[in-house]
């Protein structure tokens, strides 16, 4: 299977990293193909705006959506761009791995979905091409996070809420809205201060993650 990793933290001595390099060496045993997209590494620029179009459609006002749609067809999307929807293409699965920063992704993976997954390329208004007719279709996703807070913090009566509904904005109306079908997210709680001990049992337990997912 082509599996794109997309990886968003900015210390390559964190356990965040230790995970990315544990998971790329199982998924590649597992005779799986693995691209990584380490956003931090490679200077990921974060924001949509001008810059993402060779060419615009409008010069007067700039309507992001409009010229997504533009240049998805002309082909003038920025090189970066162009690179990120290319992986997006040869995936059959992507996975999203980060910490969670205000219970979201961190600016900079937000930042590639507003970038890449483009309005014309992952989704289209156009004849209604969202959710069960989304233009990623038939690729498969899963998001892997780890948090500060304890898992009874994310739990359905604990201080934040249940972390599966609050993240809905992401596997539902993102990941599910360009078509992609949702694997459940891997979480490790209370990852911030961890024992050695702990942090060899959370990588012994995501590698058997990973070694079940193409099953789930
Ligand atoms: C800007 C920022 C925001 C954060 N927001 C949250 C949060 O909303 N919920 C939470 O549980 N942890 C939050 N954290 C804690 C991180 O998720 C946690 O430190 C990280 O998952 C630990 O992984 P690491 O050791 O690989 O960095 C935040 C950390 C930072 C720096």
């Amino acid at each position: 299977m082509n599996i794109l990793y997309i990886f968003a933290h900015p210390e390559p001595k964190s356990f965040n990293s230790a995970m990315r390099e544990t998971a790329i060496k199982t998924l590649e045993d597992n005779s799986n193909n693995v691209r990584v997209s380490d956003l931090y590494s490679m200077g990921f620029k974060a924001v949509l705006d001008q810059d993402d179009f060779l060419q615009r459609k409008n010069t007067d006002i700039f309507n992001p959506f409009l010229e997504q749609m533009t240049a998805g067809k002309e082909g003038t999307f920025s090189e970066d761009i162009i690179t990120e929807m290319e992986k997006i293409k040869w995936a059959d699965f992507l996975i999203f791995q980060f910490p969670i920063f205000f219970t979201g992704m961190p600016a900079i993976m937000k930042g590639w979905i507003d970038r890449v997954f483009a309005a014309g390329f992952a989704f289209s208004p156009v004849k209604q091409r969202v959710y069960e007719n989304g233009l990623l279709k038939g690729k498969k996703v899963m998001m892997v996070i780890s948090t500060g807070a304890e898992e009874e913090w994310y739990s359905a009566d604990g201080k934040h809420g249940d972390i599966n509904e609050l993240l809905k904005y992401i596997t539902h109306c993102t990941f599910e809205y360009v078509g992609m079908d949702v694997h459940d997210t891997h979480f490790v709680f209370g990852a911030g201060k961890m024992s050695a001990e702990r942090v060899n049992e959370e990588l012994k337990r995501y590698v058997q993650r990973l070694d079940s997912i193409f099953t789930q």
